[in-house]
């Protein structure tokens, strides 16, 4: 059989079609069910019936194509019927950025996924905080080609404060300039901070859920209309894992959603949302394609190896949420010993975006020298550092209008100024560091007198943009 077959099922007006896939495909005889594509809303539904899996190896032509659109769109895969799967990161009309969740379960695809999107923001212009909170393993090949890769936690929270300081900035320079709205490269460049795992961020018990929870939320509810987008990406069974629900639902309801490979606590989640009406079940992504049938103790045993269905899924917030798509099967296919050429081909050998000059001062040290873990973390939170991490981190987020916190770093630089001319000669970050610590004064760490050296020298900050 080489043929498609559609058809269109209508149920009597006012009644709403349910069915459950599995039993659907067996019904009609058809032994893999990802042969089956079905798109119900309300009383109507489109099942189409494949030869074999529409989906099985879905590839981006050329990396080129990941450049955003003029309608500020990536192409990241294709639905079943080959259509063109887009998610939107700028909004041109509006001058807005935006929101964006990637859900599945462990190895849906949401680190490839993430890669795919990684390199069309570095293709596209766009300035990209990159936080993995897998140690780096996630997408090591974009570690390089972002604006600022971070490894940890604490590096996480540091892009997160210096996003929202960012953010702050250029309100207060577009309303001294009049402008009501953010233009692209005009002249700022698009921001995003990405977070994999994010998890790991939000989940209760985690060391800096508040706070996180607070940008993440102050992020996404003000930072599109200054061109500062928020990407998180997730395995999270139910909302109230990431942050408090509250935080997920307001993203959820207005941002760009993908959701992979899913657990069903998280599906009832997206009905009980208004996300997804109870008519339109989404057919379940099973780990692995192909037909399954019984085998007898007298056959042989087959060598039964499957394909995965890693990157399939659904995007819920565009105009065909039913439809099952894939996103581009990128990489290698088979994993390399140090970084993948070919995910490396991905991003391309030109240079990334960086954040405009003009904030570099209120991203701080941090970003300057694009610093990770503690010394990161010291440099944003200076006031948390060298007393306990772990109060700051608790203690209440700020509330709009109010100075982050360590926004009030204003005596190590004076410390630091006052180590410095009391030295004979040329003193590096570890002897200011012995020195401004044996001043009596609070106990310093290294970030601290790093950033305080570029509050002194920011004009030659030690990290040029390419
Ligand atoms: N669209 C795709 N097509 C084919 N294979 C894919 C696709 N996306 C991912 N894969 C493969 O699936 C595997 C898992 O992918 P990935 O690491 O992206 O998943 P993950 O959701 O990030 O998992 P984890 O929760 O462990 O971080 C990888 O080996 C990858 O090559
Ligand atoms: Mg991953």
């Amino acid at each position: 059989m080489s043929r498609i077959y559609e058809f269109t099922v209508e149920a009597p007006p006012g009644d709403i079609i349910t069915y459950d896939p599995v039993r659907l495909a067996d019904a009609m005889r058809i032994d893999d069910p990802s042969r089956l594509a079905i798109e119900a809303m309300g009383s109507r539904a489109l099942v189409t019936v494949y030869p074999s899996d529409p989906l099985a190896d879905v590839r981006l032509p050329d990396p080129a194509l990941l450049e955003m659109d003029e309608r500020g769109r990536i192409w990241i895969g294709r639905y079943h019927n080959g259509r063109k799967v887009y998610v939107q990161l700028y909004d041109p009309a509006s001058g807005s950025a935006q929101r964006l969740l990637v859900f599945g379960t462990t190895g849906a695809g949401k680190s490839t996924l993430a890669q795919i999107i990684l390199a069309a923001m570095k293709r596209s212009g766009i300035a990209t905080f990159y936080g993995d909170l897998k140690e780096g393993q996630s997408a090591p090949e974009a570690l390089r080609n972002v604006d600022w890769p971070t490894r940890s936690q604490e590096g996480v929270m540091a892009q997160l404060h210096a996003t929202w300081c960012v953010m702050k900035d250029r309100a207060a320079r577009y309303a001294a300039a009049g402008r009501s709205k953010f233009l692209r490269d005009r002249p700022d460049p698009l921001l995003y901070m990405v977070i994999d795992e994010a998890n790991r961020l939000l989940e209760k018990g985690a060391p800096y859920r508040d706070l996180a929870t607070f940008y993440i939320k102050d992020i996404g509810r003000t930072g599109r209309s200054l061109g500062v987008g928020i990407a998180l990406l997730a395995q999270a069974g139910h909302l109230d894992e990431l942050g408090g629900s509250d935080t997920m639902r307001a993203m959820l309801k207005e941002g760009e959603v993908l959701l992979l490979r899913w657990t069903s606590s998280m599906m009832q989640q997206l009905v009980a949302d208004g996300l997804l009406s109870p008519g339109q079940k989404l057919a379940p992504i099973p780990k692995r394609a192909g037909a399954t049938r019984l085998i007898s103790q007298f056959e042989t045993e087959a060598d039964d190896e499957r394909p995965g269905t890693q990157g399939t899924g659904y995007r819920i917030s565009g105009p065909y949420p039913g439809a099952k798509m894939r996103a581009f099967n990128v990489g290698g296919p088979v994993p390399t010993e140090g970084l993948d050429p070919e995910m490396l081909a991905l991003y391309g050998d030109g240079p990334h975006a960086c954040l405009e000059k003009a904030a570099w001062p209120v991203a701080g040290g941090a970003y300057v020298e694009r610093l990770d873990g503690e010394a990161a973390y010291a440099a944003a939170f200076p006031k948390a550092t060298g007393s306990t991490e772990t109060t700051v981190a608790r203690s209440p987020a700020p509330g709009p209008g109010q100075a982050a916190p360590g926004a009030a770093r204003l005596t190590i630089p004076d410390r630091v100024q006052a180590a410095l001319e009391a030295a004979d000669g040329e003193m590096d970050a570890h002897a200011l560091l012995e020195a401004v610590n044996a001043d009596g004064g609070r106990p310093v760490k290294l970030g601290s007198i790093r950033n305080a050296l570029i509050d002194l020298h920011r004009t030659t900050g030690p990290k040029e943009c390419p």
